[in-house]
């Protein structure tokens, strides 16, 4: 069974995702995670940034793989050829190198591919920008998170806080969060938006554990419904 949780930056997707995850028994997949991985390539390789053709290419031919840490649905690593991305892929500079790698069709043909190879092996809660639109159109159950911009600032910035990396300037984090906003809904190629039937939650002001618990609730409703 497919949870896809779409939204834009910032939305608390990822940490919505893992808990639903742990409380479900589900496997954890951030496609975001994926995208970074591959600009963080293009950047090491000196691919130019609209490069379709040379993007694509390195997208294909890349291994991208997870470091889990058994009984955790959550991935710890992230890798790239071999490579432990899983800090470098959370820079600044890869915040907006992302986004021109992320509207590359090519690229987003690729790991799509991937992303349906991965979801079709189990029970996965699926995070991203075009999951219950494009990845996953008939996921069970669809979410599309969203929260005001200046919550979604404060948050992020806390996260980059967190794990040590990113930028902790509230007026920088909250510049490039409508920056990217704004690339991704706009793109030509699977735009940042809500399926249609997606059931829209703004976490704006509510507890994350409520999120949580509404999202577990339409997922056992979705399965007592017979969604496997
Ligand atoms: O969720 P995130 O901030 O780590 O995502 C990084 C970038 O990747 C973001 O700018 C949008 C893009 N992305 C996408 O285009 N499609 C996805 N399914 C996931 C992320």
């Amino acid at each position: 069974m497919i949870v896809a949780i779409d939204g834009p930056s910032g939305a608390g997707k990822s940490t919505v995702a893992k808990a639903v995850a742990k409380e479900l028994g589900f496997s954890c997949l951030d496609t975001g995670a994926m995208y970074r991985a591959v600009a963080w390539l293009a950047l090491q390789k000196g691919v130019a940034l609209d490069d379709d053709a040379a993007l694509g290419e390195l997208a294909r031919g890349c291994e991208l793989a997870f470091g889990h840490t058994p009984g955790d649905p959550a991935p710890k690593e992230v890798f790239v050829d071999g490579n432990d991305v899983t800090t470098a892929i959370r820079t600044a500079e890869i915040d907006k190198a992302v986004s021109p790698v992320s509207a590359a069709p090519s690229v987003r043909e690729a790991m799509t591919a991937q992303q349906q190879r991965i979801g079709a092996a189990g029970d996965y809660v699926v995070e991203g920008r075009d999951i219950g639109t494009v990845v996953f159109p008939d996921a069970a159950v669809k979410v599309f998170l969203t929260a005001s911009n200046e919550e979604r600032a404060h948050r992020r910035v806390r996260q980059n806080v967190d794990r040590g990396v990113g930028s902790i300037d509230y007026a920088e984090v909250l510049a490039d969060l409508v920056r990217r906003d704004e690339a991704d809904s706009t793109r030509a190629a699977a735009p940042l938006r809500a399926a249609d039937d997606a059931v829209q939650l703004d976490s704006t002001g509510r507890y994350i554990e409520d999120i949580i618990a509404e999202i577990c609730g339409l997922a056992q409703g979705a399965r007592d419904a017979g969604a496997r």
